[in-house]
């Protein structure tokens, strides 16, 4: 199966992607954990990214589509949980090309929901623990807004494909877990085909079929 983890910061991408991954056997891709390796190893990648992860910006799309479509050949293959990407359009568009080109297009766009004053208690409450760069009051409040105007409406996308599906993730984690699986597995059982509407695929770069006579 292949995954699309997309949700606010604080959301439990990361929480519930682990889960996920594990259960499914699939591997968990998480742009953000990619970025911080390169950061902590200081490759040409990390040194780029650096400044702009601890700022709360996103990094350059042309950076992080490179990083995922190189880690989505080696170990996506036969299935994937990608957390944080796309958080663009031009991400979205450019991903959905790339999955089309290794023949991983999508199943599900899991789109966790949480409201906002409950991922800023989560963060703090991860700052005070741990002590992330981008876990101060000002730069969580820069990443959700980042959110709300550049990722959120890529949600809209996927509900046209037809592969949108969104779960509460306000409860605690292990009830999140059970709301997911269970969404997973309702997925899993419908073996339709995604709708992809024609108007949808070229917006996302892909010639419309020609009609039949
Ligand atoms: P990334 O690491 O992806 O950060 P994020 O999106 O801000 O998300 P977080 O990791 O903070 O939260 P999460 O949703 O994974 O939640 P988690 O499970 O950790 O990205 C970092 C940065 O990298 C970005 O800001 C950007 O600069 C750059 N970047 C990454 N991808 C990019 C892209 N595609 N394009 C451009 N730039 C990109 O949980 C959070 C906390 O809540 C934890 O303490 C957890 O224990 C707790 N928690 C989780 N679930 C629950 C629950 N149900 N109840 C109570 N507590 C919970």
């Amino acid at each position: 199966m292949n995954i699309l983890l997309i949700a606010p910061p604080g959301a439990g991408k990361g929480t519930q992607g682990t889960v996920i991954a594990e259960e499914l056997g699939l591997p968990h891709i998480a742009t953000g954990d990619l970025l911080r390796d390169n950061i902590a190893r200081g490759t040409e990648l990390g040194r780029a990214s650096q400044a702009l992860v601890e700022r709360g910006e996103l990094v350059p799309d042309d950076l992080v589509l490179e990083m995922v479509r190189e880690v989505l050949e080696r170990d996506g293959r036969d299935g994937y949980v990608l957390d944080g990407v796309p958080r663009t359009i031009e991400q979205a568009r450019t991903l959905y090309q790339t999955a089309v080109e290794l023949g991983l297009t999508a199943d599900v766009a899991l789109h966790l929901h949480v409201p906002d004053d409950v991922v800023v208690e989560r963060l703090l409450a991860r700052a005070a623990e741990q002590g992330r760069a981008d876990d101060t009051a000002d730069v969580i409040r820069h990443r959700l807004a980042l959110y709300h105007r550049v990722t959120a409406p890529i949600l809209a996308w996927y509900q046209q494909r037809d592969i949108l599906v969104t779960v509460d993730a306000a409860p605690p984690v292990e009830e999140v877990t059970r709301e997911v699986l269970a969404a997973l597995e309702s997925v899993r059982l419908d073996d339709a085909p995604p709708a992809d509407t024609t108007g949808l695929a070229a917006a996302f770069g892909v010639p419309p079929e020609p009609s039949q006579p």
